[in-house]
This record gives structure tokens, sequence and C-alpha cells, in this order.
């Protein structure tokens, strides 16, 4: 069932609904994007309360709002996460496209070193197979060699470009984006295989078998958690 109330309230339940797996004393690796937006306000909210949490953002975005919401800032070279909250482009079957907001080079690395991955989402967001564009992020000088590799996987990469400037969107790395089109995926794992060990790709947006709980914000008031 998609989510009909404009998304806002149902990404906002989901991810007030993951934040509630948050406790005293955790490590929480901080997502990037709207839903997750919601999940770093309620932790401030928490920390105003009284939780005691340190956060390790996963982009400038992210990091940004968990310094205006009060959330202490801990780094990977001091903490693992016991938790991560993101948000995610596309989901079916626990994998997922991320990288929409051009931090899913960060966010994989957090995301996958932390104990438990939680994803929050709205509806919209459900696949039957993976069909979304799979963002990848590039060596600026790569992106001639590594969009020829990318057909020769079967894929149609687009250079993304930023909406309000002239140029491409250059990712808090330094690196370029590939939007990669696929059509539907049939197997996520060879896919990301076959990315990974092109020269010059930095990192993908294909998530498989990283995310331990989905929480799914619809239309009504329920959230489900698939695990
Ligand atoms: C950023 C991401 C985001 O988590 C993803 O794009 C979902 O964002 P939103 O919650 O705004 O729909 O992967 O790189």
């Amino acid at each position: 069932m998609k989510s009909t109330d404009g998304s806002e309230a149902a990404k906002r339940r989901a991810a007030e609904a993951a934040t509630k797996e948050v406790v005293d004393g955790m490590v929480v690796g901080l997502g990037t994007g709207s839903t997750t937006a919601y999940a770093i306000r309620e932790l401030g909210r928490a920390v105003d309360a009284g939780l005691d949490v340190r956060g390790i953002p996963t982009s400038y975005q992210s990091r940004s709002l968990a310094r205006e919401v009060g959330i202490p800032l801990t780094t990977l070279d001091d903490a693992t996460p016991d938790v991560a909250i993101d948000g995610a482009d596309q989901f079916a079957a626990g994998d997922l496209v991320k990288g929409g907001g051009a931090a899913h080079a960060r966010e994989k690395v957090v995301d996958a070193s932390a104990d438990r991955l939680l994803v929050v989402a709205d509806e919209s967001k459900r696949a039957a197979r993976l069909d979304h564009p799979v963002p990848v992020e590039v060596l600026p000088d790569a992106a001639p060699t590594v969009e020829a590799a990318v057909r020769d996987l079967g894929g149609d990469p687009t250079l993304r470009v930023a909406t309000r400037k002239d140029g491409p969107v250059v990712t808090d790395n330094g690196n370029v984006v590939l939007d990669c089109a696929f059509g539907a995926v049939d197997s996520p794992t060879d896919l990301a295989g076959g990315l990974s060990a092109v020269p010059g790709c930095v990192e993908h947006g294909l998530f498989v078998g990283l995310a331990d709980a989905v929480y799914v914000g619809g239309a009504d008031e329920e959230v489900t958690v698939e695990r």
C-alpha cells in the first residue's frame, strides 16, 4: 500500500519508531536524508531529556543537524556504532539502493561497521525487485572509464548534475556521482561485486545484506518492522 499522506508523516513515524531502539550509552551511526533527519531530531530531543548517546555522522548534512540538535559526536577512530539509522531510496527483500543524497560512501562505511543497521523509509520506497538507478561515486578523472564499465555491466550511466549550479554534484569526498540505470536487478550481489571491481568506482549505492530491520511508515498510523 502506498503512503498517501505526502510521505512526510510516514517518514517521521518510521524514524521515531526506530529511534526507540537507542538506549543509554549507545553510539549511533547517523545516516543522511530527509527520513533520517527525523531520527536525528528525535535523538536530539532524547539527549535533551537526558539520554547519554554519541553519534557518528555520515555526511556534512547529518553532522550539521546533529550539532544543531545537541547530539555529542564521535568518530570511527574512537568508537564503533552499536546501531546505525539510515534511509533508503528503495528497498527489496532487505537489500537497498542508497545515495540519493550522494552520501552513500560514508553511509556504507558507518552502516556496515554498526552492530545493527535500522533502515527507515515510507511505503513508497518498497519494491519487489530493486530497479532504482544505482548511484556510483566516482573519482572525477575516472568518470569516462567508469561510464564505459557500467555500460559493459548492462547499465546506463548519467552524470548527476547540481540543480542550482552549473556543474556536477560533488560529494563530501570531492568526487562525482553517476546514476546508473540497470532496470530490475536480478542479483544485487552480483551487480554489487561487478561495480566494486571497477577501477575509479569509490563506492556504489547497493547495500546488500546489511540491513537488520526496515522500519516502514504506512499511510495510517502504523509502522511495520521487517527483520
Ligand atoms: C543519502 C541516502 C538517503 O538515505 C536516501 O537518499 C533516502 O533519502 P530520503 O530519506 O530523503 O528519501 O542514501 O545518500
